[in-house]
């Protein structure tokens, strides 16, 4: 009750003049390289285990939040070309020139994947955090990380936005022609999609940017951020309700279960190759949801955090 009034004032506060400027203006995660490696490290190895062939060379991410760390892991890993979109402009020059130096010196050192112990609530998990000299070999890497490389990619932080550079960085970003049509091979996003709005056009979009037989590899959280006591309580919220908790907002939660993005990745020509769900004891009692969840699976009931990395056909 208590957490439903604090986000309710909250959300009404957003309607006053003056409150972006207060407002939050991190995301917290890809402000640390030791993050941003861990999470681009685990989503290449899930892809390359579940069938992607090689390192990607064009990559998209959805969502980069307060640096664009995730992906300059994945133009130190070889990527060529690195889109990044998202709905605000958390990531700065600053920050991005900062990570990328601590980047370079962990891929260098071939530092092993940072694992629970440091980041314990960061999915998806490995069964092995040891760097994959497999996928990113001494040879591959010595290529990649040569310093004319590494400062071509600098460079292009300093100076986005042109069609030949290695970084795109679209904020906001809705229009999907963004990107040429089957351009992408790796599309991937981490702690994005639960705030995603229009979620439909958003998988159409994806479906227009991947190549067939390309891959995308998400990691969602369907919990209830603290916007409620309990992990599927903001499913209690009736919709007007919610409409005042998210108030003026860019974005907040979509709501959405595990069933509507299996749905979403069927009706847009993704074949799954990999599911991994996180499952809570504590089983969201249908009879308490709002109306519109009364729909949810009894998978969806107890998934509170899915890893799903799919296909295009
Ligand atoms: C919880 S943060 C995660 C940031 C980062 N991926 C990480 O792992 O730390 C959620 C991010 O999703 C972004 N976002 C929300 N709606 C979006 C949309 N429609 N398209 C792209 N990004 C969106 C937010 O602006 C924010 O950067």
């Amino acid at each position: 009750m208590i957490t439903t009034a604090a986000q309710l004032l909250f959300g009404l506060a957003t309607y006053f003049p003056g409150f972006n400027k207060i407002r939050r203006k991190k995301t917290g995660g890809t402000d640390s390289a030791r993050y941003c490696y861990s999470v681009w490290l685990r989503h290449l190895i899930m892809a390359r285990k579940y069938g992607m062939q090689q390192v990607p060379s064009v990559v998209a991410e959805l969502g980069p939040g307060d640096s664009l760390g995730i992906g300059l892991s994945a133009l130190l890993s070889g990527a060529q070309k690195y889109y990044a979109f998202d709905v605000v402009n958390y990531a700065d020059v600053q920050s991005n020139e900062r990570i990328l130096d601590e980047l370079v010196k962990l891929f260098l050192k071939r530092e092993p994947i940072p694992d629970h112990n440091e980041f314990p609530r960061l999915k998806p998990r490995l069964n092995n955090y040891d760097f994959p000299d497999d996928i990113l070999t001494i040879e591959s890497m010595a290529e990649n990380l040569l310093q004319d490389r590494v400062e071509e990619i600098r460079k292009t932080i300093k100076n986005q936005g042109s069609k030949d550079k290695c970084i795109e960085y679209k904020t906001p970003w809705f229009d999907s022609s963004i990107i040429q049509r089957d351009d992408v091979d790796f599309i991937y996003s981490q702690a994005v999609l639960e705030h995603v709005d229009q979620m439909e056009g958003v998988y159409q979009s994806m479906n227009n940017w991947l190549k067939p037989g390309g891959y995308m590899s998400h990691q969602i959280d369907f919990k209830s951020h603290g916007l409620a006591d309990q992990w599927y309580g903001h499913w209690q919220y009736e919709k007007w309700l919610w409409a005042l908790i998210k108030g003026k907002r860019p974005y907040l939660l979509n709501r959405l279960p595990l069933s509507s993005h299996k749905k979403y990745l069927e009706s847009n020509s993704f074949a799954v190759k990999h599911c991994a769900k996180h499952l809570e004891d504590a089983i969201a009692p249908r009879e308490k949801l709002a109306s519109d969840f009364q729909h949810l699976t009894d998978e969806d009931l107890v998934t509170s955090g899915a890893y799903i990395l799919s296909s295009k056909y």
